[in-house]
């Protein structure tokens, strides 16, 4: 379900299931969970359904799992506000919770769905094989017909985006797929292939796209690069996709997939369980948008739009002044010293801290008395000075009302994780040295 508006929660709750619960020790449980081993170096779950698309910046599995297993009850409602990849909503989901996710990205809100609510993976694969026995037919009866669609699918501004990143032959191979993908009558099949189709573009090595890298750093165009068939990249996407949700099977909680933005949440006052998430960083160390629209165009987004939504994203790089909130002290002073480098990075991270402060603000109106969130950041450095996530973020939490329980650390491994970092090692004032550590901040209401 992507829907806007107020979100009601069924009292589904078993009462029965509170037996041995105390809320009021929920406190020591979470500064004991922060203080353990949160690497998760030996968690192998992160292939199968978590991997049905390329997506930056995603945690392993593990960590929503430890706090949810140690701080809610089944039929519990547990709360990702900037969801990403869906990971919280599907582990929610597989212990019996509620799980809701919101998120203002549509790929966000694409794979969330997905990997939540998977159709029936034997009538995915038919139909997904049909698009692209379909696909060629078409392509050999009358390329024509598909190439007039693309002239008069897209304005001009997206068309000339289309033609400097995607070959003629290309873009006529994935309008052909599209054209067959929207024919599917299943909107949960249809979703699944669309899911598929984007796969094929959004990936580490840019896809059959004519970029390079683009799930991790700014795409670049590469000369020479001959991409491989959309269609046949398209069936093999389709394969592996299918096996994963065929391993994964059904879930025994529900979910909701909300198009929301963090800073001001369709849900009721006091009526969340737990809260465990991943802002972006500070200053947009990564810039999803501009890796997701290769394939959100396709899907009917044009280009400008794209851009204009990027400055609604936590952490975006577009200066917007007074919005009017003021920051805590020691957190103004963080900007400060910043400001003294680089005036602009100054207001970049203001803005930053700005957001969360509306994001922490949401966070605490909707979880219940009592009940814990968990805020998972990296730092980052601007021009040399340590934005201080962790002790800034816990700063604007305590503002808001949060009582801080703990904050815990924890390594990244680069080979696992979806991050620009290891492309550049070495280089001494890149994200490889700016996003080593992550801070797990725990909270209380
Ligand atoms: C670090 S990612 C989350 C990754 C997630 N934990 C996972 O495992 O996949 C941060 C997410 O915040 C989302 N986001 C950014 N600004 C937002 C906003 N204003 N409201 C809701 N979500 C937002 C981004 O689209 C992105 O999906």
């Amino acid at each position: 379900m992507t829907q806007r508006g107020q979100l009601v929660i069924d009292q589904h709750i078993d009462k029965s299931a509170y037996s041995g619960f105390v809320e009021s020790s929920l406190d020591s449980v979470l500064s004991e969970l922060l203080e353990g081993d949160l690497d998760f170096a030996q968690d192998s779950d992160n292939t199968g359904i978590h991997n049905l698309h390329a997506f930056p910046a995603k945690y392993p599995p593990a960590l929503p799992r430890l706090f949810i297993q140690h701080l809610t009850q089944p039929g519990e409602v547990v709360l990702d506000p900037m969801v990403g990849s869906g990971t919280t909503l599907l582990e929610a989901t597989r212990m019996e919770r509620y799980g809701i996710g919101s998120d203002i990205d549509p790929l966000a809100l694409l794979l969330s769905q997905v990997k939540t609510d998977p159709p029936d993976p034997a009538r995915a694969f038919q139909s997904g094989l049909n698009v692209c026995n379909r696909a060629y037919f078409a392509l050999e009866r009358d390329r024509s017909a598909v190439c007039r669609e693309i002239q008069n699918r897209f304005d001009d501004r997206t068309r000339r985006f289309l033609d400097y990143w995607f070959t003629q032959e290309t873009q006529q191979e994935l309008m052909a797929l599209l054209l067959q993908i929207e024919a599917e009558p299943s909107p949960a099949v249809r979703q699944f292939l669309r899911l598929c189709f984007s796969g094929i573009i959004v990936t580490k090595s840019g896809g059959v796209s004519l970029a390079t890298d683009l799930a991790h750093t700014r795409p670049h165009k590469v000369a020479g690069k001959v991409p491989r068939s959309a269609i046949e990249e398209f069936a093999r996407r389709l394969r592996k996709n299918v096996a994963s949700i065929e391993q994964a099977g059904r879930c025994a909680g529900r979910a909701a997939v909300l198009c929301a933005d963090a800073r001001s949440l369709p849900l009721r006052d006091n009526s969340v369980h737990l809260i465990v998430t991943s802002p972006p960083y500070a200053a947009n160390a990564i810039d999803y948008m501009r890796a997701h629209k290769f394939s959100l165009v396709w899907f009917g987004y044009p280009v400008d739009a794209l851009s204009l939504r990027r400055k609604e994203y936590v952490g975006h790089e577009v200066l917007q002044y007074g919005n009017g909130i003021s920051l805590p002290k020691p957190v103004q002073q963080v900007v400060d010293m910043v400001g003294k480098l680089d005036a602009r990075k100054a207001k970049v991270l203001e803005g930053y801290y700005q957001d969360m402060t509306q994001v922490m603000r949401e966070a605490y109106r909707v979880l219940q008395p009592g009940r814990c969130a968990v805020f998972v950041v990296a730092s980052s450095r601007l021009k040399g000075v340590d934005t201080r996530a962790d002790f800034c973020l816990g700063e604007v939490a305590q503002a808001v009302g949060f009582r801080v329980a703990g904050v815990g650390t924890r390594r990244i491994h680069r080979d696992r994780r979806m991050m620009p970092a290891s492309r550049h090692a070495g280089n001494g004032s890149t994200i490889e040295q700016r996003m080593h550590q992550e801070y797990v901040i725990g909270l209380v209401k």
